[in-house]
């Protein structure tokens, strides 16, 4: 069976921290994160076809996304993990709520959103989909205006040059996959609705992408469990646009799921 690529950093006992990357990036995407978390067990993983994992087999599905990520968790001795996604991440994390709330200590939500897309979107993601086959990574070139807010293209000139570099690595068939996969994905309101986990909801003050009302709807469904931060002077890439507040946010997921 396909397993999806695990990074491991830190210390190996304990319940892992695992970090789901967004489109169209890979684990990398959480290195400034990671360099501050030393002291946490903490698992980043490459999503179907980026970094080192294999693309699957089959019609691109997160639900597929979800159950590789379990089975590849599963295989390394990882039963039960908190989990926060960023953006697809996100989506993905919120897929394995839906179909293996059972492996979940806690959830991070960051810079995502529960709702399905609108037909345009769905539409502009499937067009996306059929131009890479023939245009590679030329077509997410133009996300760097979207990815980042305004706060990091005035003055973070080493993550605009950064993040325009991953974009131009980007695998086109991966692009292919996780644009098909994001346009069939449904509405996990009630998946979130039945979780009774410590949570966290996150997103930057500048990010355009994840607006403050799907933010507030997912903290709505979470209820009580939820904790939301807004992270000031970031855009959509919250990790990499003011990484400090996210690893301050992560660590206090990761204390409230593993406190008992
Ligand atoms: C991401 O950062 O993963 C994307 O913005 C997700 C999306 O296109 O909805």
């Amino acid at each position: 069976m396909t397993k999806l690529a695990l990074h491991q950093h830190g210390p190996t006992t304990g319940i892992p921290l695992v970090l789901l990357h967004g489109f169209p990036l890979d684990s990398r995407m959480w290195d400034a994160v990671v360099a501050d978390l030393k002291d946490l067990p903490v698992l980043t993983v490459d999503g179907p076809g980026c970094g080192a994992s294999p693309l699957p087999e089959g019609a691109p599905s997160l639900d597929t996304y979800a159950d590789l990520l379990v089975a590849s968790l599963d295989a390394a001795g990882h039963h039960r993990v908190v989990l926060a996604g960023l953006s697809m991440g996100g989506y993905a994390a919120m897929a394995v709520a839906e179909r293996h709330p059972g492996i979940l200590a806690g959830i991070g939500l960051l810079d995502t959103k529960a709702a399905v897309d609108p037909d345009e979107a769905r539409h502009n993601r499937l067009a996306m989909a059929d131009a890479a086959a023939e245009q590679g990574s030329a077509v997410v070139a133009g996300m760097i205006n979207t990815m980042l807010g305004p706060t990091s293209h005035d003055s973070r000139p080493g993550v605009v040059e950064q993040m325009r570099q991953w974009l131009a690595e980007a695998p086109p068939a991966a692009i292919a996959w996780a644009q098909r996969a994001m346009a069939a994905r449904p509405d996990r309101h009630a998946a979130l609705r039945a979780l009774e986990i410590p949570s966290l909801v996150l997103r930057g003050d500048e990010d355009d992408m994840s607006p403050h009302e799907a933010a507030a709807s997912m903290v709505d469904a979470l209820g009580e469990h939820a904790v939301f931060v807004e992270v000031p002077q970031a855009g959509h890439m919250t990790s990499n646009e003011n990484p400090a507040a996210v690893v301050d946010a992560l660590r206090d997921l990761h204390r409230r799921a593993t406190a008992n």
